[in-house]
């Protein structure tokens, strides 16, 4: 059994951004983060657009943001977190900055701000074509410099800690439950489960990617949080908003079961000045929207879908061939290195390019402050439903919420853990009954299923009959495993697996439940959108 004051799952943005704030506030604290594999293996880390923020006051303000925000988030935003988040955000900037994180300037000492889809004015603050590597560079760095901050490696945290692990019937209509921290395995262990005891909890686990076939996601991004949270009876809403970035690379030999996520080709990019195009060479864009290759990204991934399945294609182009050959060699890097090492060359050639599962718009219903409907529970950044992104995210701000609710966190754990102690009556976990697990292509081969049944029936454009066949599908996969659960000693692989078919369950059930078409959620049996307002949770 370990005790700490405050326990912090996973080491992106989102965690070491509470961590160093909390850390800094309240050296009296021991703070634990954990990370299921290596420090530095997370969503942040791929990021390569940047980071969303108003900057240059001469032509940009907070009302464009914000305005930004409310479109792409198609009428599902709550207005109150999305002005919080905007107007706070060049502060937690500064802070990233004054922590060492480097940013593009121009040559007059400017930050050079790039353009993405869906934004009015250019507002982009980013490093080259990997500004996630740089920010996690930075927090994992600075969180160093904090004594009373441990980063424990390959510690994966399987199941939360509550009432119910003392005896207690606990339902998602319990109002009063309490987490008293999670279950660990510890791989260095031999696998060994050990309770890791908290004042405070904070799950800042990530997304979900892979529960999807093409993703950009990493192999991490399991959604283990979502679904811990959900076995605890807390509260989940909008999963049914899956966001398709239009843009991951195409190759021909796919990735099929490859540890490397799918290369993105940064909407930075489309910014910069690059087309969608057909095979045919031709524009089509403008036939969706005003804005063409820089609309939100729900209606641009929904837009290439259409024409590869009117045409029967694979993928589309995006043309690069125009744009100055130095910029490009500047601002991108990474996306030249990876397209030459597959035999594009962008400055003369076309890229193939293909929707794939980027991120994740619900999660974890949270207050303003990352307050969770689980008391000593926190959540932040993408394992979240802030109300920030609405139905769909802009792009960009995903960073900026990790920083925003990070900071805003720390300050309320800050003040309110104090009255919280440790729960040193948990029991031990129970492996009783279970034994070693025999066939792995059992677990191997559920994943590769899953993936299947989300792609083909719950993808971007989806109706009732996909959705109930995949809800049948899943409840099959759900069952067998957990048979295997029950049965066998956990494993690594066996917990995502679990993971991934909650993840799974609740995007496709919430879909089924929203009765409409609105940002990221298209389903052909109510193309139309609803004139109010709801949310769909579980
Ligand atoms: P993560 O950075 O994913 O960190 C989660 C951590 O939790 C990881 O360290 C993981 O190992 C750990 N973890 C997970 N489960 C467990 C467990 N069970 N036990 C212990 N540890 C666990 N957003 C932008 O704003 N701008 C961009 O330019 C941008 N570009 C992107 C490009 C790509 C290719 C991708 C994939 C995403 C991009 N995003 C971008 C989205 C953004 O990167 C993520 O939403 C954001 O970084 C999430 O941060 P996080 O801290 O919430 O999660
Ligand atoms: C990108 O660089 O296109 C990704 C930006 C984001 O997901 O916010």
């Amino acid at each position: 059994m370990k005790k700490q004051d405050v326990l912090i799952i996973g080491s992106g943005v989102a965690g070491m951004t509470v961590a160093i704030n909390l850390a800094e506030h309240r050296p009296d604290l021991s703070i634990t983060v954990l990370n299921k594999t290596r420090q530095g293996e997370s969503n942040t880390s791929w990021a390569q657009g940047g980071v969303a923020s108003v900057w240059n006051h001469d032509v940009d303000n907070f009302q464009k943001h914000i305005e930004d925000t409310l479109d792409a988030g198609d009428g599902l935003c709550d207005e109150e977190i999305v002005e919080m988040v905007v107007k706070e955000g060049p502060q937690r900037i500064e802070e990233m900055i004054e922590w060492g994180t480097r940013f593009d300037r121009e040559a007059d000492g400017d930050y050079d701000l790039g353009r993405e889809g869906g934004h009015s004015e250019n507002r982009i603050l980013h490093y080259k074509d990997k500004t996630g590597w740089e920010i996690q560079r930075v927090i994992l760095e600075k969180g160093g410099d904090y004594p009373n901050i441990t980063v424990v490696e390959e510690a994966f945290a399987i199941e939360l800690i509550t009432q119910h692990h003392l005896g207690r019937v606990i339902t998602s209509a319990t109002p009063d439950i309490e987490c008293y921290g999670v279950y660990v395995m510890e791989k260095e262990n031999g696998a060994f489960i050990e309770p890791y005891l908290a004042k405070v909890t904070i799950l800042a686990t990530g997304g979900a990617g892979q529960v999807y076939r093409s993703t950009t996601n990493p192999v991490v991004a399991t959604g283990d949080g979502i679904a811990m949270m959900f076995r605890a009876q807390g509260k989940i809403q909008d999963m049914e908003f899956v966001q398709f970035h239009p843009t991951a690379l195409y190759t021909p030999e796919g990735n099929p079961g490859s540890a490397m996520p799918d290369f993105l080709i940064s909407e930075a990019v489309r910014g910069y000045g690059a087309i969608l195009k057909t095979l045919d060479g031709e524009e089509f864009m403008h036939k969706y929207d005003p804005r063409k290759s820089l609309a939100p990204r729900d209606i641009v991934a929904r837009a290439i879908d259409r024409e590869m399945k009117i045409h029967g294609w694979d993928y589309v182009y995006l043309d690069c061939r125009h744009l100055d050959p130095e910029g490009f060699k500047t601002h991108f890097p990474t996306i030249l290195e990876k397209c030459l090492s597959v035999g594009i060359d962008p400055l003369t050639q076309y890229i193939p390019v293909t929707p794939a599962c980027h991120y994740i718009c619900g999660g974890i219903m949270v207050d303003k402050n990352g307050q969770s409907s689980i008391r000593q529970l926190y959540a932040c950044g993408e394992v979240t439903c802030t109300g920030l992104h609405g139905a769909n995210r802009l792009a960009s701000n995903s960073l900026l919420e990790g920083m925003v609710f990070g900071h805003r966190i720390a300050r309320d754990v800050s003040h309110r853990i104090d009255q919280w102690s440790c729960n040193e009556q948990v029991p031990e976990w129970d492996a009783r009954g279970t034994t070693e697990p025999e066939e792995m292509v059992l677990i191997t081969q559920s994943i590769k299923e899953l993936k299947e049944i989300m792609s083909s029936y719950v993808g971007i454009v989806r109706s009732n009959v996909r959705l109930n066949r995949a809800l049948n599908r899943l409840h099959t996969l759900y069952k067998e495993t957990e048979g295997l659960y029950q049965s066998t000693t956990l494993s690594p692989q066996l917990a995502e697996l679990r993971n991934l078919i909650t993840n799974g369950y609740l995007i496709t059930k919430l879909a089924s439940y929203r009765k409409e078409s609105r940002g990221l959620h298209y389903t052909t049996d109510y193309p139309d959108k609803l004139p109010f307002k709801d949310h769909m949770y579980l």
